[in-house]
């Protein structure tokens, strides 16, 4: 499980970003009073447009950055205090962090099971069952550097799933990939949801969401300000698909954020 307790986290912009966003405010509020909970056997979806704070809320559940105000329990660990235990149970896909272009998938594979303590016979079975599974085997000893982007993303997710972690967090694992990649992750995000694992991935494609979750939290401007299932947010804002739901959200929390 995932618990988010009102999670705040504020970047202190240098003099060059400040300048860059044209602001004098040396303070950028990413996140802003964020709480929920992601269950085992469940996939939540964190959704919003670019630059809403998904990727700063998810990068606080993973323990790489500190949360400002609000803390975040995962498996019953804090990510602050209890970084470590945290780090053991969760594995983290990201589009910053890339594999070695110089290496293999089957040698990054084997390289991140030993980090992760497992023994030689468990990796050869995970990797094995990973690689069948997302179709790496046919590219497994090329270097990362000559893979396609969606031969890549699999390997990474492979990868980063060595030690069969109980809490995935996948930040926009579907971006850049064309519909038959995209469909092999999604299919296998299903997979571990119905394994009983936690899974939370971010996304700003509404129709992906609709498909994917079983619970959507969405996110503007740091807040959350709609949570459910698709059918309860539909209900809620009186609309047929979630992308007339989010832009009906937009325009609400615009127009509040312009009275206020
Ligand atoms: N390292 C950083 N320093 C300053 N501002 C940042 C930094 N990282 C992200 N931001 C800002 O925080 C906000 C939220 O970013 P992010 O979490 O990446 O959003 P999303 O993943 O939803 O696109 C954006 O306005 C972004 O420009
Ligand atoms: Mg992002």
């Amino acid at each position: 499980m995932i618990q988010i307790n009102n999670l705040s986290k504020v970047y202190k912009l240098s003099a060059k970003k400040m300048q860059e966003l044209k602001t004098r405010n040396p303070e950028k509020i990413a996140v802003n009073g964020i709480s929920l909970e992601a269950k085992e056997g469940q996939i939540y979806g964190l959704l919003g447009p670019n630059g809403a704070g998904k990727t700063t809320t998810l990068r606080c559940v993973a323990t790489l950055l500190k949360p400002s105000e609000g803390d975040i329990k995962v498996c019953g660990y804090d990510t602050v205090k209890e970084g470590e235990k945290v780090r053991d149970c969760i594995c983290f896909l990201t589009n910053e962090i890339k594999l070695d272009p110089n290496f293999t998938a089957d040698y990054m594979f084997t390289f991140f099971g030993r980090l992760h303590g497992l023994k030689e016979d468990e990796i050869e079975a995970r990797k094995n069952e990973l690689f069948d599974a997302f179709g790496i085997n046919d590219f497994k000893n090329k270097k990362i550097e000559e893979l396609s982007t969606g031969m890549k993303q699999k390997a990474a997710i492979a990868v980063s799933l060595v030690h069969d972690p109980k809490v995935v967090i996948f930040d926009e694992p579907t971006s850049g990939l064309d519909i038959i990649t995209a469909r092999v992750v999604t299919d296998y995000l299903k997979k571990l949801r119905d394994d009983g694992k936690v899974v939370i991935v971010s996304t700003h494609i509404m129709s992906e969401a609709e498909k994917l979750c079983d619970c959507v939290g969405i996110i503007i401007d740091g807040k959350k300000v709609a949570e459910g299932t698709i059918p309860e947010i539909l209900e809620e804002t009186g609309t047929d698909d979630l992308e007339d739901a989010f832009f009906k959200l937009y325009s609400e929390h615009k127009s509040e954020e312009a009275v206020s």
